[in-house]
C-alpha cells in the first residue's frame, strides 16, 4: 500500500539524532541521546516508565522544543519546530493516549491525515469554501485512499462508525491508518500495544511486519519486551533520560545494565 517507488533504499539512514537533550525545570528528561535508524528497520525504543521515551517522540515531532540536538531526516537536516512541518518532512506518529477525532467516523479520521498531505491545511479550507470541481475530484481521491488504508489496517468494516465506538485495539489501528495517510518516511508508534489482549497483540505484530515489508521504517516505543524483542531489528534502551544500551535485541536483552534497569524490574513486577 505505501508507494514503494518513493521510499529510500534499505540501509540508508532515515533518522539520525545526536546530543538530544530536554529539561523540565530541574528534571533532565533527555540527556545527550543519540539514535540512528536505517531505512526498513523496525527500531525499538524501550525503558522503564519515566525514562524519556515519549519525550523523545515529542521532541522529534515538534511538540517539545529541545534544549539541544542535531536532527537529520532522510539525509536532510531538520529542526523539529512545528508539528505541521514535521509531518511534511515525513514523520507521522501515534500517541500513547489515543488521539482520534472521537465524533468523526473512522473514514473521516483517515481523510484528515490525507488532507495534511494533499492540500496542506489552508488549501483545504479554501477549496472547501469554493467547492471547485478540482477540489471535489481530489476529495473523492482522498476518500478512496483513506478507504484503502482502512482496508490495509483491517478495519474497513468500521469506515462509517464513529471513532469512539471502535474497540481499543481498533482505535489503535485507526491511528496507524491516519498516520500512514500522510505517507511518512518514518512511522513513530508510542506504545501501540498498550491495553491490547494477546490476540490483538499478535494482530498488531503482523500489521507492523506488513508495514515493514512494504518498505516503511518504524520507530516503536513498547513495554511488552517479548513483542519488542521478536519484532525489532535494533533497540535503544533509555533510563533516566540516558541511553544505557543500544544494538541488536538479543545483545541488549542480556546487557547487565538493562537487566538491572528495566528487564529486572519488570520481572519482579
Ligand atoms: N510536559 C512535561 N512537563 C514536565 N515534566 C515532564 C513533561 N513531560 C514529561 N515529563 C517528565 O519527563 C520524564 C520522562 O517522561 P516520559 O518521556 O513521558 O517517559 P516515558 O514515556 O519513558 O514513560 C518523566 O519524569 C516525566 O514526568
Ligand atoms: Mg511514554
Amino acid at each position: 500500500m505505501p508507494d514503494a517507488a518513493s521510499l529510500p533504499p534499505e540501509g540508508t539512514p532515515i533518522l539520525k539524532a545526536f546530543g538530544v537533550s530536554k529539561r523540565f525545570g530541574g528534571l533532565t528528561a533527555l540527556d545527550d541521546v543519540a539514535i540512528s535508524i536505517d531505512a526498513g528497520q523496525i527500531y525499538g525504543l524501550i525503558g522503564p516508565n519515566g525514562a524519556g521515551k515519549t519525550t523523545f517522540f515529542n521532541v522529534i515531532t515538534g511538540l517539545y522544543t529541545p534544549d539541544g540536538g542535531v536532527f537529520l531526516l532522510n539525509g536532510q537536516a531538520y529542526s523539529p519546530s512545528t508539528v505541521h512541518r514535521v509531518a511534511e518532512a515525513g514523520i507521522a506518529r501515534t500517541f500513547q493516549n489515543i488521539r482520534l477525532f472521537a465524533e468523526m467516523t473512522a473514514l473521516e479520521n483517515v481523510m484528515v491525515g490525507r488532507h495534511v498531505r494533499t492540500h496542506g491545511l489552508h488549501a483545504g479550507v479554501i477549496g472547501a469554501v469554493l467547492r471547485t470541481a478540482a477540489f471535489k475530484a481530489s476529495e473523492a481521491a482522498i476518500k478512496d485512499h483513506a478507504m484503502q488504508l482502512l482496508q490495509y489496517v483491517g478495519i474497513d468494516r468500521y469506515a462509517q462508525s464513529l471513532a469512539r465506538t471502535l474497540s481499543y485495539g481498533d482505535q489503535r489501528r485507526l491511528e496507524i491508518a491516519r498516520a500512514l495517510a500522510t505517507e511518512p518516511v518514518l512511522l513513530a508508534l508510542d506504545e501501540p500495544a498498550a491495553g491490547m489482549n494477546a490476540t490483538e497483540k499478535n494482530g498488531l505484530r503482523d500489521l507492523l511486519r506488513k508495514i515493514q515489508a512494504d518498505g516503511k521504517t518504524i520507530l516503536l516505543i513498547e513495554h511488552d519486551v517479548k513483542l519488542v524483542m521478536g519484532l525489532c531489528d535494533r533497540v535503544t534502551v533509555l533510563d533516566y533520560g540516558k541511553v544505557i544500551a543500544q544494538g541488536l535485541p538479543a545483545a541488549v536483552q542480556s546487557d547487565p545494565a538493562v537487566v538491572e534497569a528495566y528487564l529486572g524490574t519488570q520481572a519482579h513486577a
